[in-house]
């Protein structure tokens, strides 16, 4: 069987990071394309030799040209400017905006089978914006978000409450931005509820308060320490485990920026929900049971994404 074919359109921070990690992982071939000359062309030799230390067979090529994308399985999208110290997400709306319009129109033309995942920032407005620019299926095109966030609130918890992070089961949903909505009562602990949990360990609520507002700015704590950029290493990590669900039909149920029609209320948007990933893309939107308080959370956090996608809206004529 011939190998897998992984395209990361940005050879970046992030995208470096992606090409190693898919590598190690022998996911396939990879293609690192980026409109810096040069940079992809160097990545991609500099990660070619760490082949024979780690032990891996995979191709992995550096291109400025969409052509050497074609055919492949998936596409990863880190292609932007990443945040500044200052700048929020949304500031970065309309610089990226016009990258995703580039970026989609090169996906449709040469790579219109893949499975799209954007990493891209503000992601819950860049990911839908992707998808028309495409014109992809909604189900091939999802955005990393809600893995990200709810690591970031797992390993917080788990310090907070001194266990292995691989007993945390943390839930986020909404938008990927100050809004989003870290969900407390579908967080557990070995299924142990975080309320129930916090009693035991004598941790106020307070404190789970401080930890949830700590996830929400997870990403801006990050920027104001890097100074010269944002996270990547998570960011990657977590795109790469949605990648994974992908090409092993894992149906894998987590949270990411699907498009959501109906359920959750809302109308035609990209948001952050617990959805299943398998080998047709995103195969199922899980709607939970929320509390008037999450409810009103979510209402916050989705309006402030379709407040996004007016912006996008005004700013280019060819998504009004
Ligand atoms: N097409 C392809 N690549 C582009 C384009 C474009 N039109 N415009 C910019 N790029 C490339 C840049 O040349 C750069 O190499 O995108 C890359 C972005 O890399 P970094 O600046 O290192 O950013 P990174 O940390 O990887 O983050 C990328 O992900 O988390 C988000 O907010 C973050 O939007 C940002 C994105």
């Amino acid at each position: 069987m011939a190998r897998k074919k992984i395209a990361l359109i940005g050879a970046g921070m992030i995208g470096g990071t992606l090409a190693h990690l898919a590598a190690k992982a022998e996911m396939g071939d990879i293609v690192l394309f980026d409109i810096a000359e040069g940079i992809p062309q160097g990545k991609a030799l500099d990660l070619s030799q760490c082949g024979p230390v780690e032990g891996f067979d995979a191709k992995i090529t550096g291109t400025n040209d969409y052509a050497d994308i074609a055919g492949a399985d998936v596409v990863i999208v880190t292609a932007g400017v990443p945040r500044k110290p200052g700048m929020s997400r949304d500031d970065l709306l309309g610089i990226n905006l016009k990258v995703m319009k580039a970026v989609g129109e090169g996906i449709k033309a040469h790579a219109p089978e893949a499975f799209v995942i954007c990493i891209t920032n503000p992601l819950d407005a860049m990911v839908w914006a992707l998808r028309e620019f495409s014109g992809l299926p909604h189900n091939k095109v999802v955005g990393m978000a809600g893995v990200l966030d709810s690591a970031r609130f797992a390993t917080f918890l788990a310090w907070e409450f001194d266990v292995s992070v691989k007993d945390v089961n943390a839930f986020v949903l909404g938008g990927h931005g100050d809004t989003m909505v870290p969900v407390t009562s579908y967080t557990t602990i070995n299924g142990i509820p975080v309320k129930d949990m916090a009693k035991i360990k004598g941790v106020s609520e307070s404190r789970i308060d401080e930890i949830v507002q700590r996830t929400r700015s997870g990403g801006g704590e990050i920027v104001g320490l890097l100074k010269t950029g944002s996270a990547y290493y998570a960011p990657a990590t977590s795109a790469i485990a949605m990648a994974k669900a992908y090409l092993g039909d894992q149906k894998r149920m987590l949270p990411v920026a699907a498009y959501v029609e109906g359920k959750y209320g809302l109308d035609g948007l990209y948001v952050g929900v617990p959805a299943v990933i398998g080998a047709n893309g995103i195969e199922d939107v899980v709607e939970i049971e929320l509390s008037d308080e999450e409810k009103g959370n979510l209402k916050v956090s989705t309006d402030a994404v379709e407040e996004l996608l007016e912006a996008c809206k005004n700013l280019d004529g060819d998504l009004a």
